[in-house]
């Protein structure tokens, strides 16, 4: 899929191959690990209405936009405005685009590496599983065991900074030994497997004996919980959306570049939006139910699906086997996430400042590295950039479209979309609509309130 060294660039191989590698890009962490954690603190059923139009009415269009930047360009977001765009400042928005990839890439390697160290828990709870007791313990104190097991790792510096590291090595490994007969061939695999053990999941969730709570929390929307706070749960559903969707900072900008000329994007876009989505509404469905089977609270934060989970699996027949099984496949979706985050430095690194793709990968690996280890060992510095997505993605994404639907030419904009009259492009006049009015005012909106909910936050006398 990605090129290897200098030379022609490389483009993926098919329809499919696109389709799974913006998804693989997509569905991650973001989808199982953070969206119920966002939606829980943030009251369910209303977050996720929000969560829905903004994933349609910005989202989507926001993912054509980069798109189109990349395939027209066929360059790594700075030079791709640099040659779209020349002689303007538009290529800050790259800029800015390589630098939330530090942040992002630093705080979700060090989750990433949290799937690791439940991989290996995991097959030592289904060995000692008689000699702990699990089968006879009450689902209160599984959650109570869960709970100390997740505060006692996440104290620890040790086992997070290494578990960290294996997984920086990883993706840098395969990013630079090239995509195409690596990950993009299992993640055809793996990540239906994925998606069967999530269903597997929701089942035993919602036959637990008070699940119905969880589906109701889930699915029907009490608008109070927005009245108590509006402006934190539209920007965290917004941020969410975005981050979810891998857009606002340039990897679909450098995917994008990737896709050959024929490839429909549009389509491409919206089937991408849809699995993801789904996948993330199934994770909700997976977790919510059994949240509150077990009476764990729902705003119970980062940890809320690595205390559920554990749960889960030892009320289910096999045990922890499932959480062999499941954390498997969650670390496999985060490396597929991961290296379409790391792309975008390497891309830009080789591209720009004309290093060896093996350079630029070391040289991203080991300042990241920095930052995700200062993630390990304060709770602070990961909470600061877990939070820097909200604000960071909908900036970036607010300057695409407005690049998209005032600054390049519409007939351009036009063609890439219909890859020279290939494809219909019916749908035109709303895109044109979305990029132009409605999702650049959306944006500005709801960042302008997002940065005034974050001063109240640190400064509470200005409220
Ligand atoms: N979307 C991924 C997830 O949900 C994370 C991710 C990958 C991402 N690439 C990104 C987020 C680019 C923002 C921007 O797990």
């Amino acid at each position: 899929m990605i090129q290897g060294g200098n030379g022609e660039r490389d483009s993926f191989s098919s329809k499919f191959g696109v389709i799974a590698a913006a998804a693989g890009s997509a569905i991650g962490l973001g989808n199982i690990w953070r969206f119920p954690y966002v939606a829980g603190e943030n009251g369910g059923g209303a977050f996720l209405l929000i969560y829905l139009i903004f994933i349609a009415a910005i989202g989507i269009p926001v993912m054509m936009s980069e798109f189109v930047i990349g395939r027209s360009a066929q360059l790594n977001p700075v030079g791709a405005f640099k040659k779209i765009a020349p002689g303007t400042k538009w290529h800050l928005i790259g800029l800015l685009g390589v630098v939330s990839a530090f942040i992002i890439l630093a705080f979700y390697t060090v989750v990433a590496g949290w799937t690791l160290e439940y991989l290996l828990q995991s097959v030592k709870w289904a060995i000692l599983s008689g000699k702990l007791g699990f089968s006879e313990m009450s689902n209160e104190a599984l959650r109570e065991f869960f709970t100390n097991h997740y505060e006692g790792f996440i104290a620890g510096i040790w086992r997070p900074v290494i578990w960290f590291v294996v997984m920086m090595a990883f993706t840098g490994y395969i990013v630079i030994s090239g995509v195409k007969n690596g990950i993009e061939k299992y993640s055809k695999i793996l990540m239906p497997v994925l998606f069967v053990l999530l269903i597997v999941l929701v089942i035993r969730s919602v036959t637990l004996e008070g699940a119905r709570k969880g589906l109701i929390f889930l699915f029907k929307p009490d608008f109070s919980t927005i009245r108590e706070a509006p402006m934190k749960i539209v920007i965290e559903a917004l941020g969410q959306a975005f981050f979810s969707l891998s857009i606002g900072m340039g990897t679909l900008i450098t995917y994008g570049s990737y896709i050959r000329k024929k490839e429909n994007l549009a389509s491409t876009a919206i089937n991408v939006a849809l699995a993801d989505t789904f996948i993330a509404v199934v994770a909700g469905l997976a977790i919510f139910p059994a949240v509150f089977a077990f009476g764990i609270n729902p705003g119970e934060g980062p940890e809320l699906v690595y205390i559920t989970l554990p749960v889960i699996f030892q009320n289910m027949a096999g045990g922890m086997l499932w959480a062999f099984m499941f954390f498997l496949l969650l670390c496999f979706a985060a490396i597929t996430s991961t290296i379409s985050v790391l792309e975008v430095i390497v891309a830009y690194f080789s591209e720009q400042l004309n290093m060896t793709r093996k350079r630029a990968a070391l040289m991203a690996m080991i300042s990241v590295g920095f930052l995700g280890i200062l993630c390990t060992v304060s709770p602070d510095i990961f909470g600061i950039f877990n939070a820097s997505p909200d604000l960071m993605l909908p900036l970036g994404g607010f300057f695409i479209v407005v690049f998209i639907g005032w600054i390049l030419a519409r007939d351009k904009t036009r063609k890439e979309l219909s890859s020279e009259g290939t494809h219909t492009t019916g749908y035109f006049p709303l895109f044109n609509f979305l990029v132009k009015f409605v999702a650049p005012l959306a944006i500005a909106l709801l960042f302008a309130l997002g940065v005034y909910s974050r001063m109240i936050a640190l400064f509470p006398s200005l409220g």
